[in-house]
């Protein structure tokens, strides 16, 4: 079973890995050699090479040898060469070329193969003089798009592609173009969108009839007509109203005057065109006042991009008034010195205005009604300063839903008073201007989306209201200190505020928005502490995707320990982050240490412990540097033992062997009997033949035995206080009472506290014998010392 397993998941493995040699084989290798000053085809080029790019070079010839081995190459760019003459059966043995771009060199000449079929193919901006198109061009049934150049049209030479359908032509004509024109030598090209440019620099006098009657788009570059006001070009455009495909008209690079600008217009009003695009255009001379015909129109768009004019000092309201009247859906005017715009004199169709990049300023559309159908319009890059102004300007759009006035100059005061916006407005960019917190008290009620990013809001008042329906606010790049919460917008659902001053993000904001589907809010100076933790923290709780930018725009500004790293990195300890953690810390620990120290007092006596332990080391302290053979010197004992005849036991089977199996010798009064003298003789002997006097005190030996010593001491004043020959056992505890208040020695001594306790728990008992030796042990130094200072 395991076997066949592990047999299966080798051969899942092998053609996995088949497949992907396959696939990466069949993904594009792209070479650029571009700009790198070649003047030939490099020899070292990979032969997995599907991509040359070898354009901007000095190459003037292509050959072979040159690319017979790139035998997957399927996209080759030589543009911008210098090549002369090409045979395109160079290409034979690339079979999988199908994209070639030989726009840009200086061909005069090319020469066909059957073999090769092509998608793309661009001759544009050659030398040729005919048309370069060869039989075998006409076989290329995949041919999408046709580049050309020429300076004469034949309509001879367009024969050979007739019947294909190409997608897109290009013709370029020559600086000479026009000496022998055929004006109908491009009727039988077969293709959807055409683009002629006309020869550069060069007065437009050409009768070529661009009216293609398959084509859908026409484009129409370099028309040049300043004198005469220009009628070959209108001539030849108002030649577009026989084709009812044409749908689309786009004009480049255009040097007219007022006149011929306007019929331009006119014409293609009456045309099929529906979109009609001008860009680029010098305009010279004065318009003349005539009437517009807006009749009839297939019009939906039209845009005129880049427009500069010498002439302005003529009553532009003429002009203003022929724009604003149009009859179309769609009116762009953008790039122009266009200083205002008139309302339209009737109920106008304009659905979508863009007269973004122009010198509008805030009187544009004052008062307008005209414009009820209008839903967006695009003031961006002009000139407009009031807010409010602008507001007002709105008020009568009743249908406008988008408004840019984006990068103008625009302010808002509150002292300028209420905003009526357009109910209708839906999104309102307002980026790049100059406006302060008081824009939030200049809003259209209903709006949805808000752009005010680049501005110069330092907060977002706590009292607006009615922003409910707020979906998406951009408010990057202003001067922010705080993540604003949703409170007042209920529905925001995507918030863009990178770019900001916000150093402590307050961690309740994903509580606040519940609707938050984007927050962008990096590249802010965020201030690495704990309060910060907490909003790292919630970021880690909703999904990913919610978060842009993260984690890489979120880096840690302060402080400078932690500047540049990563949000996503900052680790602090909780402790040093929680007052309250730490408190309840400390105190956990001290009540823990408390509860410790209890037990151990309790139940293992640690005082008893502290006080042996401490008798020991002072003891050994004192033992230190006396050398031992001063040692028993004059005494035949070490130490004599009293004891009640109660504890006998005790002293016998315990505390005799404990101390003789180290040396030391004992002297007791019953063994070390002398008859023939009484017991307190023989006690008197002992004592006075020993260093030391042991007494084991328990209550019998009070009661016994002490009377013998109290007499003693009184006296012989040999025990005086705090003397150091004495040793005290503590065998059992003796209660204050049973002490006779005659024994005042024996009080002395105990209150003291200088005794020995004998420990009831087995596990005291090594403690308790080491420091008795130690104590008789270093009272014998001392005194051999003394005696030694003594004598000398
Ligand atoms: C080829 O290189 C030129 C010049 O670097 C560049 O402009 C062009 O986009 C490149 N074309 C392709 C298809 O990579
Ligand atoms: C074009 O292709 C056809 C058949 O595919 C062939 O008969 C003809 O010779 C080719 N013409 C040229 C000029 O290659
Ligand atoms: C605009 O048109 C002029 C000729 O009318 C031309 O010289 C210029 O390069 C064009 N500019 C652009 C950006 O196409
Ligand atoms: C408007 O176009 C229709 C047909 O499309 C035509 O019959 C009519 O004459 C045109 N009217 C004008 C004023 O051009
Ligand atoms: C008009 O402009 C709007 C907005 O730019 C666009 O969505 C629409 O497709 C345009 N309509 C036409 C007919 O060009
Ligand atoms: C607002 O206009 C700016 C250009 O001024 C543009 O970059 C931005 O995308 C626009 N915002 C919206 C929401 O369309």
């Amino acid at each position: 079973m395991t076997k066949t397993n592990s047999t299966m998941f080798q051969f899942v493995i092998i053609f996995m890995l088949t497949l992907m040699i396959q696939l990466s084989d069949e993904s594009e290798f792209l070479v650029d050699r571009s700009k790198t000053g070649l003047i030939h085809v490099p020899k070292d080029l990979s032969l997995k090479t599907t991509i040359l790019n070898i354009s901007q070079n000095y190459i003037s010839e292509l050959r072979t040898s040159d690319i017979l081995s790139l035998s997957k190459l399927r996209i080759l760019i030589i543009s911008h060469n210098r090549i002369q003459y090409l045979d395109i059966s160079v290409f034979q043995f690339n079979q999988e070329l199908e994209y070639l771009d030989l726009s840009h060199n200086e061909l005069e000449k090319i020469s066909c193969h059957p073999t090769v079929n092509l998608r793309h193919l661009d001759l544009s901006f050659n030398a040729f003089d005919a048309l370069p198109i060869c039989k075998e061009i006409g076989n290329m049934s995949q041919l999408q798009f046709l580049g050309l150049s020429a300076t004469q049209l034949q309509k001879s030479s367009v024969l050979p592609i007739a019947h294909l359908h190409i997608n897109k032509i290009l013709l370029v004509l020559g600086d000479s173009y026009g000496e022998k024109e055929e004006p109908e030598s491009l009727q039988d090209l077969n293709t959807e969108s055409l683009h002629i440019v006309f020869p550069t620099r060069k007065e437009y006098h050409f009768i070529l009839d661009v009216s293609v009657s398959t084509a859908v788009s026409l484009e129409l570059s370099n028309i040049k007509c300043v004198v005469n006001r220009c009628p070959y070009f209108l001539n030849v455009l108002s030649k577009l109203q026989k084709n009812s495909r044409l749908s689309s008209l786009t004009l480049n690079n255009i040097e007219t005057d007022w006149y011929s600008f306007i019929m331009i217009l006119q014409l293609v009003w009456h045309t099929s065109i529906e979109y009609f695009s001008i860009s680029n255009v010098t305009l010279q001379g004065y318009p003349d006042f005539r009437d517009f015909d807006y009749s009839n129109t297939s019009l939906k768009a039209l845009s005129v991009h880049q427009v500069v004019t010498n002439v302005f000092r003529f009553p532009q309201n003429y002009i203003y008034t022929i724009f604003s009247n149009m009859n179309i859906q769609n009116f762009t005017v953008s790039g122009t010195h266009m200083l205002h715009m008139v309302c339209p004199s009737q109920m106008s169709p304009f659905q979508h205005l863009d007269f973004s990049n122009n010198l509008l300023t805030d009187i544009v559309f004052n008062d307008c009604e005209n414009l009820a159908k209008l839903k967006t319009l695009s003031l961006q890059m002009n000139q407009l300063k009031k807010l409010v102004n602008i507001a007002h300007m709105t008020k009568k759009m009743k249908s406008l839903q988008q408004l840019d006035i984006s990068q103008n100059s625009l302010g808002y005061d509150k002292s300028e008073g209420y905003c009526p916006w357009a109910i209708s407005l839906l999104s309102l960019n307002m980026s790049s201007n100059i406006l302060t917190e008081s824009v939030f008290r200049c809003l259209p009620p209903r709006v949805k989306i808000l752009d005010l990013h680049s501005n110069k809001i330092k907060n977002i008042p706590k009292d607006i209201t009615g922003l409910e329906d707020l979906q998406e606010l951009n408010i990057a790049s202003n001067d922010l200190a705080h993540l604003p919460g949703c409170g007042a917008f209920s529905s925001l659902s995507v918030l863009i505020i990178d770019n900001n001053a916000i150093s402590n993000p307050s961690a309740h904001f994903f509580q606040s928005c519940q609707k938050i589907k984007s927050i962008k809010a990096g590249d802010n100076p965020f201030h690495c502490t704990c309060e910060l933790r907490e909003f790292i923290q919630s970021i880690g709780q909703v999904s990913s995707e919610v978060v842009e930018g993260w984690p890489d725009s979120y880096e840690c500004d302060y402080p400078e320990s932690y500047k540049g790293t990563l949000l996503k990195d900052f680790r602090v300890s909780p402790l040093s982050c929680s007052t309250a953690l730490l408190m309840v810390t400390i105190g956990v620990i001290g009540l823990v240490l408390a509860v410790t120290v209890t037990v151990l007092c309790i139940y293992f006596d640690l005082p008893w412990y502290l006080r042996m332990v401490f008798q020991w080391t002072r003891t050994r302290r004192r033992a230190r540097h006396i050398p031992s053979c001063e040692l028993q010197k004059t005494f035949q004992f070490h130490a004599f033992i009293s004891y009640s005849e109660h504890d006998s036991a005790w002293v016998k089977n315990e505390l005799l062997p404990n101390l003789e199996k180290e040396g030391i010798q004992i002297c007791l009064h019953e063994r070390n009997f002398v008859p023939g003298k009484s017991i307190v003789e023989n006690i008197i002997n002992c004592i006075e033949k020993s260093y030391k006097s042991i007494f084991v005190l328990s209550p019998n030996f009070v009661q016994s035995e002490w009377c013998h010593y109290e007499l003693y001491f009184a006296h012989h004043n040999l025990f005086h206080e705090g003397s150091n020959n004495l040793i005290l056992i503590l065998l059992e505890p003796i209660p204050k009472y049973s002490v006779p208040s005659s024994y005042h020695k024996l009080k002395s001594l105990m209150a003291q506290r200088t005794y020995l306790e004998w420990p009831k728990e087995k596990s005291k008992h090594g403690l308790f014998w080491a420091n008795l030796r130690a104590s008789i042990l270093i009272k014998l130094m001392e005194q051999a010392k003394e005696i030694d200072h003594v004598h000398s």
